[in-house]
């Protein structure tokens, strides 16, 4: 197995692109893949602060560290779910990665800056978690660039990702999700852009970058996920990539270049005519956001302790 590039041994093959690559060449290979969708969807513009959203998974630090390798001085945000020990260890590696590079990471804490966590609010709401969660970081994503002034918040979602997004969205014709399932959404109306410039590359890359580059990531998965549809869908297009290569990037691309515009009409903005939230002042389409509702409703609830294995139990009350 030989570099596509400079016929030295190669590390990684990439069935996708039909091609191998040495250590030097499949860096240079993912930030080019990085700088490729940065410019087709003109995701950042020149002196613009960008803050990325960073989880400690593979992912988002492969993003920082890629965002920084091509010029850019993005600072990091990481969010406290308190989901147990998952948490916890994943904080470390978002904290580690920061300090040593020297860039300056953010923090929220759910539960001690908003009085609740996810597994406390999946119990309270009776929703899966990934519902709270998804609602949580959204909010203060756009509240950590609201108040610090960043023009674009960044995540780490890679092609793997959008593809089984889409293809979800696709089974039940989601209309109003396939309208907004872009690489990068406008901002305005009190909304920073948001921008996931790794939807060129797979998970597999993403995590041999990290190991690769010597980044010390989470591999654990969130365990209040396991089992739920999104990972489903993501081994069912892993079967088909794996007999037919390039699948999944026909399959998400083919969607931006010819069907997304087609659903489009009238939804492509952020926040079109919503008025600031009573409590937080967040763009809303009620006088209190979804996110102040949310942190109201499971104020005071019993907090939920996560055992190992991903089982759920109450605190014993104290
Ligand atoms: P997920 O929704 O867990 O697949 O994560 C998608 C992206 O959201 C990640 O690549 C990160 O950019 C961001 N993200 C996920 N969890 C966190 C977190 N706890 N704090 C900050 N950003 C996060
Ligand atoms: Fe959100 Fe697991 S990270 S529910
Ligand atoms: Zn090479
Ligand atoms: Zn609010």
């Amino acid at each position: 197995m030989k570099c596509r590039v400079c016929r030295e041994p190669a590390v990684i093959d990439v069935r996708r692109h039909n091609a191998n690559f040495c250590v030097e060449h499949f860096l240079e290979q993912c930030r080019r893949q990085v700088q490729k969708a940065i410019d087709a969807f003109d995701m950042v513009q020149p002196g613009e602060r960008v803050l990325v959203a960073v989880s400690g998974g593979k992912d988002s630090l492969a993003l920082w560290d890629l965002l920084v390798e091509l010029g850019h001085r993005p600072d990091g945000l990481y969010i406290g779910l308190g989901i147990g020990d998952y948490s916890d260890v994943s904080g470390r590696h978002a904290r580690a990665f920061a300090g040593a590079k020297g860039l300056t990471l953010h923090e929220v804490d759910l539960r001690e800056d908003h009085g609740f966590d996810v597994p406390t609010a999946a119990a309270v709401t009776r929703r899966v978690p990934c519902s709270a969660c998804g609602l949580s970081k959204r909010h203060l994503f756009d509240r950590a660039a609201r108040q610090g002034g960043y023009d674009v918040v960044m995540t780490g979602h890679n092609l793997d990702d959008e593809a089984a997004v889409l293809f979800g969205n696709v089974l039940r014709w989601q209309t109003e999700y396939l309208a907004r399932q872009l690489p990068v959404l406008a901002g305005g109306n009190g909304f920073p852009r948001k921008a996931k410039p790794l939807v060129r590359l797979s998970e597999r890359e993403t995590a041999a970058y990290c190991v690769l580059r010597g980044i010390d990531y989470l591999v654990d998965e969130c365990p209040m996920a396991a089992g739920n549809r999104h990972l489903g869908y993501k081994e069912a297009l892993n079967r088909v990539e794996e007999a037919s290569p390039g699948t999944k990037h026909d399959f998400y691309f083919g969607f931006l270049e010819r069907a997304a515009a087609l659903f489009r009409e009238g939804s492509g903005d952020q926040g079109q005519g919503l008025q600031p939230c009573s409590r937080c002042g967040a763009p809303s389409p009620a006088e209190l956001c979804a996110f102040c509702r949310l942190e109201e409703r499971v104020a005071g609830a019993e907090p939920v302790v996560l055992r190992a294995r991903g089982a759920t139990g109450r605190r014993a009350a104290r």
